[in-house]
């Protein structure tokens, strides 16, 4: 970096003198492909309801729910993360439901995948939305054990595999996983199927608005996730989450959130360079959202959010405001 130059042969400000010149010399570029919208499909459900604690977010039923696919593409959007809302009848201590053959989200995925085979579909593997506790795994001694709950995840994945999702993104957390799933894909020859390792992911209060939309919070009650979850104070052990995930055999790695966890993108990129992804979680949404709707913020502190994320490095973003962000990027 040169430190030579000096007022006034050097003015910064001959590159602002108007948007086109701001442009020309943009250093970061948000386009709809980088972006990817994370949707709520529940079971036993027909058309659409807005999830209380994130304005403009619904839940839909599956038919409603191509529906918003067939709109997200037009918008621009060719990615999309899909969450089950499951009968809270079907939920149980170790969450049998996820590894049942026919469950609602194998179902889902297939019919999605039928109806839009370009689409990219990144499907979670987690116990989270199928247990009656709300962990992500299941409970052995009070606390979630690891190597029971890999068990499950393996057959997890391997059912969202063989639905069709094109992403299998772990979100649990568990030591190892990440090589065990890998090897169980080879194994049944599901060797095209990607692993988005949610490799440094912080026990972190943001989730808060989407536990109430899969009807987990109320399951969870005030139990906390901090012996599988991140320290939010750490940023060497995220390095180390990271480099064990990739040798195991990730092809993405996600940060989350974003927002607050700008640096930890930062290093991870520069650190490995390999995919990196961030997830705006909902309650960086939720918080955005609703200073937008009270007035008190502008509605482009969205975008700015997305920028910011960006350009600490991240590759995508998952974040609930893509449609809307794609819309107005492509002046749709
Ligand atoms: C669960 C899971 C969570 C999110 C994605 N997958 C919540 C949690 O860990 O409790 C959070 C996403 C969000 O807040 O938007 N495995």
């Amino acid at each position: 970096m040169s430190i030579n130059r000096k007022y006034p042969n050097t003015r910064l400000r001959r590159l602002r003198k108007n948007l086109n010149l701001i442009d020309l010399v943009s250093e970061t570029n948000l386009t709809s492909k980088d972006l990817i919208q994370p949707i709520f499909i529940k079971e036993n459900f027909e058309g659409m309801e807005e999830i209380e604690s994130m304005p403009s977010i619904h839940r839909f039923g599956i038919d409603q729910a191509l529906k918003e696919i067939e709109d997200l593409l037009n918008a621009g959007i060719n990615a999309v993360a899909v969450f089950p809302v499951i009968e809270t009848s079907k939920k149980d201590e170790i969450g049998s439901e996820a590894i049942n053959k026919n469950n609602f989200i194998a179902q889902s995925i297939s019919k999605i995948k039928q109806n839009f085979p370009e689409l990219v579909l990144i499907a979670d593997v987690a116990l989270d939305p199928y247990t009656d506790h709300g962990h992500d795994g299941i409970i052995v001694n009070n606390d979630v054990a690891n190597d029971e709950t890999i068990e499950v995840l393996i057959k997890q994945s391997l059912l969202l595999a063989d639905a069709g999702a094109d992403i299998i993104a772990p979100s649990d957390m568990m030591d190892g996983r990440i090589g065990l799933i890998r090897n169980s894909l080879e194994k049944e020859n599901f060797k095209e199927t990607i692993l988005l390792s949610y490799a440094a992911k912080y026990n972190s209060k943001f989730y808060g608005p989407f536990r109430d939309a899969v009807n987990s919070a109320s399951n969870l009650g005030n139990s906390s996730k901090s012996t599988y979850q991140m320290n939010i104070s750490n940023k060497n052990e995220a390095l180390q989450e990271v480099a064990l995930d990739i040798n195991e055999g990730a092809d993405i790695v996600m940060v989350k959130p974003a927002m607050p966890y700008l640096d930890i993108i930062h290093s991870i990129k520069n650190e490995f360079k390999v995919p990196t992804f961030a997830y705006q979680v909902s309650g960086e949404f939720s918080m955005l959202k609703n200073a937008i709707n009270q007035g008190w913020l502008d509605n482009e502190v969205i975008l700015e959010s997305l920028i910011s994320i960006k350009r600490a490095g991240a590759d995508a973003i998952l974040s609930y405001a893509a449609k809307d962000i794609s819309k107005e990027i492509n002046k749709i």
